[in-house]
C-alpha cells in the first residue's frame, strides 16, 4: 500500500461507512501521552484505543497516525493485519462459537447454525440493532466441554441446538431488561 493512500480512501474502497456523530478524541491524546509516541508503541496504543471505544474509529486511527508521525495507511495496515482489531462498532454482546475439531465432532455445527439463524448474521457480522456480534473461532480452549460458545466472558459448554436457543433467548431477555424495553 503506498504511503499517500489515506485511511479514508481505503475505508471508502472497502465500503465502510463513516460515523455521523462527532467523536470525543481526548482519550486518544491521553493514551499516546501515557504510552509514548514511538512507533514501537503503535499496537499497544491501538489496543488501548479499542478498549475505550470498543473498536478503532477512523477518526481515532487518523489521530494516532498524526500524533505518532506515522502514515495513516501504515496504521490501517496494522489494523487490518491483526484480527484483534475492529474497524466498525461491535454489538453489546460478543458471541464466539467454536468451530474447532473437538466441538465440530460433537455437534458444534448445529450450535453454529442455530446462532446464525437466531441472530440473522454470519461470522464477523453485527446485528443491525447492535444486540450482538458473532464470530467463529478455531478453539476456545475448553475442548472438554465441547461444543462450546462464549458469550462475552462466559463459556457455555456441552451445547446442542435446543440449549443454545434457550441461552440466546435468555440473553435477549436480559438485554431488553437492561435497556428498559
Ligand atoms: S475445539 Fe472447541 S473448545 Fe477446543
Amino acid at each position: 500500500m503506498s504511503a499517500d493512500v489515506t485511511l479514508e480512501d481505503v475505508r471508502q474502497d472497502a465500503g465502510l461507512e463513516e460515523t455521523e456523530e462527532p467523536l470525543d478524541l481526548a482519550p486518544v491524546q491521553r493514551i499516546i501521552e501515557s504510552l509514548g509516541e514511538t512507533k514501537g508503541m503503535l499496537i499497544p496504543v491501538l489496543q488501548e484505543v479499542q478498549k475505550v471505544y470498543g473498536y478503532v474509529p477512523e477518526e481515532a486511527a487518523d489521530m494516532v497516525a498524526d500524533l505518532m508521525g506515522i502514515y495513516p495507511s501504515q496504521v490501517f495496515g496494522v489494523l487490518t493485519f491483526y484480527t484483534q482489531f475492529h474497524l466498525t462498532p461491535r454489538g453489546r454482546h460478543i458471541i464466539r462459537a467454536c468451530s474447532g475439531t473437538a466441538c465440530h465432532v460433537r455437534g458444534g455445527k448445529s450450535v453454529i447454525s442455530k446462532l446464525e439463524h437466531m441472530l440473522g448474521i454470519g461470522h464477523g457480522e453485527t446485528t443491525e440493532d447492535m444486540f450482538a456480534s458473532f464470530e467463529k473461532v478455531a478453539c476456545l480452549g475448553a475442548c472438554g466441554l465441547a461444543p462450546v460458545i462464549m458469550i462475552d466472558n462466559d463459556a457455555h459448554g456441552q451445547l446442542d441446538a435446543v440449549k443454545t436457543e434457550r441461552i440466546m433467548e435468555n440473553l435477549r431477555e436480559m438485554d431488553m431488561m437492561k435497556r428498559g424495553e
